[in-house]
């Protein structure tokens, strides 16, 4: 018999780093231009056949999980990063007082004009789960992310 789990994750970073286009991308695979602000929550519903045996909902907004988005043309918005991060341990811990497992975005990757630095260490001391480089215009790695997340937020049950 197959299990279903439904897993809240949610998406932050600072104002137009990309959270709507990844969002968009993951579940609706499309992507626009045009910035409109989102204002209070975007809510989202992925369906994931994980395995033979699994599916899993991943509604994007509450929380059992984080990714976390920069911009990577923008210094300030990775600067805002543990900013966002405090916030989120200070608010969020799950049942067993752990930390939620949280992933780190460098969104607009696309845009990239010099390497990106690797981010290993940065997100070992600072507590991510891990850090990839993506791209919600051109369809970069926002899978490898999203399923980076689920694959600890699975080890965390
Ligand atoms: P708020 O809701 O205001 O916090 O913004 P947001 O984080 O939801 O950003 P949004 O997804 O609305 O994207 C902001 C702008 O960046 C839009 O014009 C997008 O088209 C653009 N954008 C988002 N992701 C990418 C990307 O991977 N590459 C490029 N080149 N542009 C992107
Ligand atoms: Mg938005």
């Amino acid at each position: 018999m197959q299990q279903e789990l439904l897993f809240k994750v949610l998406v932050i970073g600072d104002l137009g780093v990309g959270k709507t286009s990844i969002i968009k991308r993951y579940v609706h695979q499309i992507f626009s231009q045009h910035y409109r602000a989102t204002i209070g929550v975007d809510f989202a519903l992925k369906v994931l056949q994980w395995d033979n045996d699994t599916v899993i909902r991943l509604q994007l907004w509450d929380i059992a999980g984080a990714l976390m988005v920069f911009d990577v043309t923008r210094a300030s918005t990775f600067d805002a990063v543990l900013k966002w991060k405090d916030d989120l341990d200070s608010k969020v811990t799950l049942n067993h007082g752990k930390p939620v497992p949280t992933v780190l975005l460098a969104n607009k990757s696309d845009q990239l004009t010099s390497q990106q630095p690797k981010l290993d260490s940065f997100c070992r001391e600072n507590g991510f789960v891990g850090w990839f480089e993506t791209s919600a215009k051109e369809n970069t790695n926002i899978e490898e992310a999203a399923s980076c997340l689920v694959e600890h937020i699975l080890n965390n049950e």
